[in-house]
């Protein structure tokens, strides 16, 4: 009989996003699946019912979770979620791991072989299956909507009848991901952009973008990548001859988009309140770290405030905005995990525990905690009084989201 995967609607009052799409609901059909869609999973991403149906799902409920071996997610499971959950299922999420150990030691005592997609190694196979980048580019992108929504001018250069107007002044801090995509998406709606990065390697991708690069490109700048291609943490006197640098070029901006993320460290404190009080009235600045400690002094999570005139966006779960493309990304994201996870001859999941995007996501397995970066912590808890396991405390509700660099590098660079 084949094995069921059942997709649920997400609990989390913030997720409007779902796991799996009419495209790969079909495709999960083809590798051999019988797919269990939850009844308005879909909606918030635009994808009725209907939809699902005609791709070959059955629509059920929550209570189709007991009986399915693979659930597919976009956020952790809460704790009664979980307790409907089959022992031996796979879990497949965002699950959020970090700072968390009692939530993994939970998915283990439930049985579960729970996968956490943010640690996908970034190497060339994998690419496919990186919801980091695929969600980042979204929230780069969705930033400069906002932005433009907020601004209320228009972006563009118009020469018109009336009389001319000048196109708006865009300066993205942090060229990653989500930078580059914010840059592309300005450029296109005809803004002047500026950007800023503190690895030497975005200097040459923001300018292939059209982009002006801004930055210190001091000593310690041309060593600021770590191996796997990501930012380190910057000296104070780095810092503070960048900061002369920002405070000069921001007060001439009319948008600043932040996206800057150090590994395992709080998001770096960028834009000060004296920069904003040097910016015009009217101006906009979008905070994509706000969820991460923030780049921008003033930034309030999940608010859009203003000081001295100057709007400060601080919305949570930016990928979420535009729900219906991100889920049709994440989707395709899970489901290329899944079809390297499908034995073809018994058309079920085989987990091969020698496989490195496996090794990497796998949190546990069989009864256990088998990720490297928790397994420890397992076993210490395991040797705590009976009362205090912590698979008796309960999950978090709203998990703080882990920052990227936590994500173990498992793999080398693409
Ligand atoms: N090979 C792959 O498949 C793959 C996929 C995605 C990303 N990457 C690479 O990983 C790297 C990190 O990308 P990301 O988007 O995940 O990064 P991220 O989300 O961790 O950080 C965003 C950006 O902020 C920058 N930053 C940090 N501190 C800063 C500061 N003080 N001032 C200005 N900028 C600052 C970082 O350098 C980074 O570019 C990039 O080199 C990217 O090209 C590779």
């Amino acid at each position: 009989m084949a094995q069921t995967i059942f997709i649920p609607k997400e609990t989390d009052p913030v997720e409007p996003r779902v796991a799996a799409s009419p495209e790969t609901v079909k495709k999960l059909i083809g590798l051999g699946f019988s797919v269990v869609v939850e009844k308005g999973a879909g909606t918030l991403s635009r994808i009725p019912d209907s939809e699902f149906d005609a791709a070959g799902a059955k629509i059920g409920s929550a209570t189709d979770a007991k009986s399915a071996d693979v659930i597919l997610k976009v956020r952790r499971p809460s704790l009664s979620e979980l307790k409907s959950y089959k022992k031996g299922a796979a879990l497949i999420a965002m699950l959020d791991p970090y700072g968390d150990d009692a939530t993994v030691r939970a998915y283990a005592d439930a049985g579960l072989s729970s996968f956490t997609m943010e640690f996908m190694p970034r190497i060339t196979r994998a690419q496919v299956m990186d919801v980091l980048s695929s969600q980042a580019n979204l929230a780069g992108y969705q930033a400069v909507i906002d932005a433009a929504a907020e601004y209320g001018r228009a972006l563009p250069m118009m020469m018109t009848a009336a009389g001319t107007v000048p196109a708006a002044k865009v300066f993205v801090m942090g060229a990653g991901v989500a930078g580059l995509q914010a840059i592309a998406t300005a450029r296109r709606l005809g803004a002047v952009v500026t950007a800023t990065d503190v690895r030497p390697a975005a200097k040459e991708q923001v300018a292939s973008l059209g982009g002006k690069f801004i930055a210190v490109e001091d000593e310690e700048f041309k060593a600021a990548e770590t191996a796997g291609g990501y930012a380190k943490e910057m000296s104070r006197e780095y810092q503070a001859k960048q900061a002369a640098l920002v405070a000069d070029h921001i007060a001439k901006q009319d948008i600043v988009i932040t996206t800057a993320l150090i590994p395992g460290r709080p998001a770096p404190r960028l834009v000060t309140k004296e920069m904003l009080a040097a910016m015009r009235p009217g101006s906009v600045v979008v905070d994509l770290a706000v969820e991460r400690g923030g780049n921008v002094e003033g930034a309030q999570p999940g608010k859009v405030v203003e000081i001295g005139g100057v709007k400060i966006v601080g919305h949570l779960n930016v990928p979420g905005r535009i729900a219906a493309t991100a889920s049709q990304l994440y989707a395709r994201n899970l489901f290329a995990f899944i079809e390297t996870l499908t034995d073809k001859d018994s058309k079920a999941l085989k987990i091969n525990l020698d496989d490195e995007l496996v090794k990497a996501t796998l949190l546990t397995h069989d009864g256990s905690v088998v990720h490297p970066a928790f397994a420890q912590a397992a076993a210490a808890s395991a040797a705590e009084p009976a009362a205090m396991k912590p698979a008796e405390k309960p999950v978090r509700k709203a998990p703080a989201r882990k920052t990227k660099a936590d994500t173990p590098k498992t793999g080398g660079e693409a």
